[in-house]
């Protein structure tokens, strides 16, 4: 569908851009905070590329002033970040540390003194690793109350100052990994403890959206989804109906489970008769009713395409750590799906398929499936930058896909999708969880590598590119 013209972005578009908490921080161990299950994965060997880790991160916990001055130079209007839990709770609930509420409200103040938004995620994968010793994290249902324990500490302290908030950010990639592939902690590779752990936190989610409506009556939540709107290989009816398999069991069976407090039917019989369903206890559909989210908050990086998997054939695989690229593999579920390339798209170093229109259709599927509100929270491009020898980092691949991608966007708004807001991946350049900080994804360039460096902040090309685009309220786009 070709527009005849561009309808402008809203007066109050969120424009911004994300962070997370273990991505940017450091001072892990400062300040009353407890380890977290990555303080402890990225130090056993072998896990993280070239061993790194987040104990210095970019520093961000020192530099919050430096770094907000940046954003308010930018002109950015909405910072997404992430708040670490056992910063809060150094072993996950009991006595509240009052230095890391205090760090998080002197970043929330200086946002708002610049007139930045802030985008509040309340969890961004660092779990107290106190809760992960004791119960096991995610597979026990205790952890429901130490989790709304924790958000209502935080509703209570920035209720007045924080509107948008996130719940869990990418449950789906982050316990896929977790529970099914090994990469994350608790690095489990059991596909009926993942769907268990997996419906666990569903049930804290909503949770956590029911007592918002208490605490933060004004505000809005939701949960930050990773999308791969999956495409068919061809019009083959095999390969039509792995593409349904693949959307059901990677992305619906998410969403409904947010936005419509279901499982999605196909998906759930071949579970049951897998015996891999989750066990669903009287009362835990309603909670999950009762706790849906006012906005989706989306993770758009790529789509995936999928062709017929037979019994027997392509298991899941992990993903590109290397950034050499062509060296991803076929991942899937025998019997239902697998990942084949789509040779109608370019992908970045890491296998990446760049895809704008599948951010629009993303945006459209969501919309009309669910009526909801959309927020972009992330979207990126991950790549190796240069600094040359005289300062500069000319990363004009980073612009045309934002470029492209801001396109998207403005094209899914004309098709009746209702977008308040884009949040950039990332503001400045972070540790990629399982790519070190070969991979970078920030406007700001933050001198430092696997080993560490100087730390000092670069404005990129992009930088000043998305400035612009800002200043003009996208008209330059
Ligand atoms: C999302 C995460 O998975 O994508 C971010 O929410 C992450 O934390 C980003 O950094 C990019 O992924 P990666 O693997 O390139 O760092």
């Amino acid at each position: 569908m070709h527009h005849p013209k561009f309808n402008d972005f809203p007066a109050d578009f969120l424009w911004g851009a994300a962070s997370a908490a273990y991505q940017v921080e450091g001072a892990w161990n400062e300040d009353g905070k407890g380890p977290s299950v990555w303080d402890l994965f990225t130090k056993l060997p072998g896990k993280t590329f070239e061993g790194s880790n987040g104990d210095v991160a970019v520093d961000h916990y020192h530099r919050v002033e430096e770094d907000v001055a940046l954003m308010a130079e930018m002109g950015l209007k909405a910072y997404r970040f992430s708040v670490s839990w056992p910063r809060i709770f150094p072993s996950g609930r009991g006595e509240v540390n009052e230095a890391g509420l205090a760090f998080y409200e002197r970043l929330i103040d200086a946002l708002l003194a610049h007139g930045i938004e802030p985008v509040l995620t309340l969890y961004h994968w660092d779990l107290p690793q106190a809760l992960q010793d004791e119960y096991g994290g995610w597979e026990d249902r205790r952890i429901i109350d130490d989790f709304e324990h924790y958000c209502v500490t935080l509703y209570q302290r920035f209720a007045g100052k924080v509107k948008y908030w996130v719940s869990l950010n990418e449950q789906n990639y982050n316990l896929t990994n977790a529970y099914q592939l090994g990469t994350h902690p608790p690095a489990v590779q059991d596909r009926k403890r993942f769907f268990a752990a997996n419906h666990i936190a569903f049930l804290a989610n909503a949770r956590v959206i029911k007592a918002f409506r208490q605490h933060v009556p004004n505000g809005l939540i939701g949960p930050s989804f990773a999308y791969s709107p999956a495409y068919p290989a061809s019009c083959a009816p095999s390969d039509m109906l792995a593409f349904e398999n693949a959307e059901e069991f990677t992305n619906l069976w998410w969403l409904d489970a947010y936005c419509f407090g279901r499982y999605p039917q196909a998906a759930l019989a071949y579970l049951r008769e897998t015996g891999e369903a989750p066990e669903i206890l009287p009362g835990d559909l309603e909670l999950l009713r009762e706790g849906t989210p006012d906005y989706i908050g989306v993770n758009y990086y790529y789509t995936l395409t999928f062709t017929d998997n037979p019994l027997g054939g392509q298991t899941m695989q992990r993903i590109n750590t290397t950034g050499q690229k062509g060296t991803t593999p076929s991942s899937g579920v025998p019997g239902l799906y697998k990942t084949t390339p789509n040779p109608h798209l370019e992908t970045s170093n890491w296998d990446w398929a760049i895809d704008p229109t599948g951010m629009r259709i993303a945006l459209r599927r969501l919309s009309s499936r669910y009526g909801l509100p959309l927020m972009i929270t992330e979207n990126g491009l991950g790549e190796f930058d240069k600094l040359t020898a005289d300062g500069r980092v000319q990363d004009d691949y980073r612009i045309a896909y934002l470029h492209s991608h801001l396109k998207a966007c403005q094209e899914a708004m004309q098709d009746g999708v209702e977008l308040i807001g884009y949040c950039a991946w990332s503001f400045t350049d972070i540790l990629s969880w399982l790519n070190g900080y070969q991979k970078r994804y920030g406007f700001v360039y933050v001198e430092r590598d696997e080993q560490g460096g100087s730390l000092r902040r670069i404005k990129k090309e992009s930088f000043h590119w998305y400035s612009q685009v800002i200043a003009s309220g996208g008209k330059t786009l």
